[in-house]
């Protein structure tokens, strides 16, 4: 493997290989068993039986993850829209496509996507990181354009572009000693092997409940009672739950295939409780009219860096986030989507609105700016792994 050499050694560390992996490569096993190296209380995440982990496979995706030549034009690479800096998001409120059009979407962060029952925001049938990647990459299913490989001839041009590069035939010869090696469902195993190691736990409030009282201040833990243990009447652990704070998980300890979709009240168009066209959430899949405005619950996870919020970051800050909740709901005064969002007949139980006073919204948002796992956001594990070469990068 011709990754930088450091990194390779902080691999070897991590996974506590030891003097095995101190073998020059060519002498190393080509699957390299894999160690989860998992943060303290987080069960192990469920891996597709036909795509088990391995560290080559790993390698070889965080290679593909960062690769503009994966890209129809070159210019964009997973990591455009999912940058490590920002917790795998892109700051933006919704990313620009290969063509310079809108997705409709907010990038949404990819802090423990491992644990996902469902992805993408309001999306039923999408369960794996393998299948979620025919939208990106052959964008499949809509008109938007991600990476742009939306045919057979660019697909077979991206792939030649990759086995130019010497790196590549060595790492899909060691993630994919079996033959034909080359090939997209290659290439998303790998990458899918790669987003299931971005693990999360971290975080000023993971010390905390691992036994550090200091880890969060007074005003932190009066956020974390707000809203983990209801107090003020706040909801929000009813939904953001669990040691991810989202929507419902799944792992080797649950692997129940739960799913919930909710609608908080953000638009009610002309009073018609419809959200935005082409963005009406899991209704634009089951088209039952009470399913409007659904979308999954995100991870808080991180949530202090992966601003602008919401499907499709319409809220730009963590306080007009809650100011959403206290309000029960967003109204928008003028302009196409008008309407009271309080009143969106779909809204979802329990978001009636909860009365916190300014100090509390104070304590909340200080909590969520505990929930930010540094290492992770500069883990070199994760990072580009060839920052000096232009084909590499964000
Ligand atoms: C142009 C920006 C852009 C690029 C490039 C891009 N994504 Fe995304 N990604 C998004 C958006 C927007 C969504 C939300 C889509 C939705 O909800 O319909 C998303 C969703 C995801 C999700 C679902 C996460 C979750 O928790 O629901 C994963 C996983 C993902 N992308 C991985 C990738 C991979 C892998 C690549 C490269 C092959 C990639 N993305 C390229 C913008 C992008
Ligand atoms: C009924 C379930 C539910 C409750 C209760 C709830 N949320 Fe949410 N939360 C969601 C859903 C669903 C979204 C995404 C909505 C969308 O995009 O339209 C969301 C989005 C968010 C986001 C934006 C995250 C991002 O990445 O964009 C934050 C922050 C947040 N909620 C915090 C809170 C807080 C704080 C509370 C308690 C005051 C709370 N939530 C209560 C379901 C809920």
């Amino acid at each position: 493997m011709t990754l930088p050499g450091g990194k390779r050694l902080s691999w070897a560390l991590l996974l506590g290989l030891g003097a095995a992996s101190c073998r020059p490569s060519a002498e190393r096993p080509t699957e390299e068993p894999w160690a989860w190296d998992l943060p303290p209380g987080f069960p192990a995440p469920l891996v597709p039986l036909d795509n088990p982990m391995s560290v080559a496979k790993v390698a070889l995706g965080r290679m593909l993850f960062y690769d503009k030549r994966l890209s129809a034009s070159e210019s964009i690479s997973c990591a455009t829209c999912h940058q490590q800096a920002l917790a795998f998001s892109d700051g933006r409120t919704t990313p620009v496509g290969l063509q310079g059009d809108i997705h409709p979407r907010n990038a949404p962060t990819l802090t423990n996507v491992a644990y996902a029952p469902r992805l993408n925001w309001a999306d039923p049938g999408t369960k794996a990181l393998e299948a979620q990647m025919e939208g990106p990459l052959f964008g499949r299913g809509a008109p938007i354009v991600e990476m742009g490989l939306v045919d057979e001839p660019r697909r077979e041009a991206a792939l030649a572009r990759l086995l130019a590069d010497e790196r590549y035939r060595e790492a899909f010869e060691r993630a994919f000693p079996e033959a034909p090696k080359y090939t997209f469902e290659h290439v998303s195993k790998a990458i899918a092997s790669f987003e299931r190691t971005l693990v999360s736990g971290g975080s000023a409030w993971d010390r905390y409940r691992a036994g550090d009282a200091a880890a969060l201040g007074e005003a932190e833990r009066r956020g974390m009672y707000i809203v983990r243990d209801h107090v003020g009447g706040a909801l929000c652990h009813h939904c953001h739950d669990g040691f991810n704070l989202s929507g419902p998980v799944k792992h080797v300890d649950a692997p129940f295939d739960e799913v919930v979709f909710a609608n908080i009240g953000l638009y009610n168009v002309g009073s018609t409780g419809a959200y935005p066209e082409g963005n009406q959430g899991l209704y634009e899949h089951t088209k039952n009219p009470s399913d409007r405005g659904k979308f999954r619950t995100p991870t808080l996870r991180n949530v202090a860096v992966t601003g602008p919020y919401m499907h499709d970051g319409s809220v730009a800050t963590l306080e007009d986030v809650i100011a959403v909740y206290v309000e029960g709901g967003r109204v928008i005064e003028a302009g196409p989507y008008a309407g009271d969002g309080r009143k969106n007949p779909h809204k979802s139980a329990g978001l009636s609105g909860t009365p916190l006073s300014a100090g509390q919204r104070r304590d909340v948002v200080a909590f969520l700016n505990a929930l930010t796992d540094e290492v992770f956001l500069s883990d070199a594990r994760f990072s580009n792994p060839y920052p000096e070469d232009e084909h590499f990068g964000e």
